[in-house]
């Protein structure tokens, strides 16, 4: 078996990428890509699980492009393209829909929470997400996959699947079990009104979440307006218990500020959360603007993004076209 290590994550085209995207995982693709063969998809296949409208998902798509573009993905170093570009994915997810287990799906925590009591009109292909989001790692045959927190559960059925066809098919070692990479320091950023909730592009007011296209202005006022502690900022972690908003905020301004946190409450213990917020709305202009700044441009000429999108396929398809004749070989499709 190939110890190749490759490394494979994907971004919804849904619109909005914010906070939470960049330090969960993009922040991580960027690294990542001088460190093994990358591949990042934007998965237009996983958005249309929920309607989407079909124009707005065309701009999102090539904004999505461009925004990995701008956070430093490199088209020369990694493989970017969209999924729908390469059919393998849709062929090995149904592949994959006969080796999951229902009982498997039904344990699916994000599914549960996305449609909550509505879930007799959830479509299909959001209930099956899962499956296509293993199809989109196992095609690859990738070996580490950059996520945030959110997604370690899907990732856990990834493995299972890949177990479970190496098993049934008799052929050990077939498939990697990919590993998730979640960031240790930030892997769940939270939502600047509910520190209890995950920031979310689907979070009804904005000023839960700092978007990357925010400017200046709109940045400055979110982290004003968002919720901390009236108490000063404590010297040890433990005082924050049952403070997630307080909490949320000081692990934000570590990590843009490369600091631990052991480190920050050093620094900060004594005042108050007005000076935080101050000190994090600066580095959040200085890292985040840029980027957003970037996404703007790089959208102005959308034939270029296309273009990106057009080569990153092609090599996309050799790799899933390879690995899907052994695929195919395996299951006994002539
Ligand atoms: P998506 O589009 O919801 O999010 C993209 C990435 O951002 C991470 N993320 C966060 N990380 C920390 N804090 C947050 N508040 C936060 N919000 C989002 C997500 O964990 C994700 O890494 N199902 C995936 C897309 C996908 C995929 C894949 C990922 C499809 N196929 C194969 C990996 C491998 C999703 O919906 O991500």
């Amino acid at each position: 078996m190939s110890k190749k290590k490759l490394a494979f994550s994907g971004v919804q085209p849904t619109g909005n990428l914010h906070l939470g995207n960049y330090l969960g995982a993009l922040k991580n693709f960027v690294s990542l890509q001088q460190e093994m063969e990358s591949i990042y998809c934007v998965v237009d296949l996983h958005a249309i699980t929920i309607f989407q409208n079909p124009k707005i998902l065309k701009n999102n798509t090539l904004e999505t492009t461009s925004c990995f573009l701008a956070m430093g993905l490199d088209p020369k170093k990694s493989i970017i393209f969209n999924q729908s570009s390469v059919s393998g994915h849709a062929e090995l997810a149904w592949i994959l829909n006969c080796v999951s287990r229902i009982g498997w799906l039904n344990r699916m925590t994000q599914f549960k929470d996305k449609v909550g009591s509505n879930k007799e009109k959830a479509s299909v292909g959001l209930y099956i997400y899962p499956n296509l989001m293993a199809a989109d790692i196992l095609l690859y045959k990738a070996t580490h996959v950059p996520v945030g927190a959110d997604q370690k559960q899907h990732l856990e059925l990834s493995r299972d699947i890949a177990q479970k066809f190496n098993k049934d098919f008799n052929c050990e070692n077939f498939f990697p079990l990919p590993e998730p990479l979640i960031s240790k320091n930030i892997s769940r950023v939270m939502s600047l009104r509910d520190g209890l909730k995950k920031m979310s592009k689907s979070e009804e007011s904005d000023y839960s979440r700092i978007n990357l296209k925010d400017s200046e202005d709109e940045i400055t006022k979110k982290i004003k307006k968002a919720k901390s502690d009236s108490a000063s900022i404590p010297d040890n972690l433990k005082s924050l218990n049952g403070k997630p908003e307080a909490l949320n905020l000081l692990t934000l301004y570590s990590e843009l500020s490369n600091q631990t946190l052991e480190k920050v409450l050093a620094e900060m213990s004594g005042k108050e959360y007005s000076f935080l917020k101050k000190n994090l709305t600066e580095l959040l202009i200085e890292q985040i603007c840029p980027v957003g700044k970037e996404i703007n441009k790089l959208m102005d000429d959308k034939s270029y993004l296309s273009s990106i999108l057009r080569e990153g396929s092609k090599k996309a398809q050799l790799i899933a076209e390879d690995n899907l004749k052994n695929i195919r070989e395996k299951v006994g499709l002539i």
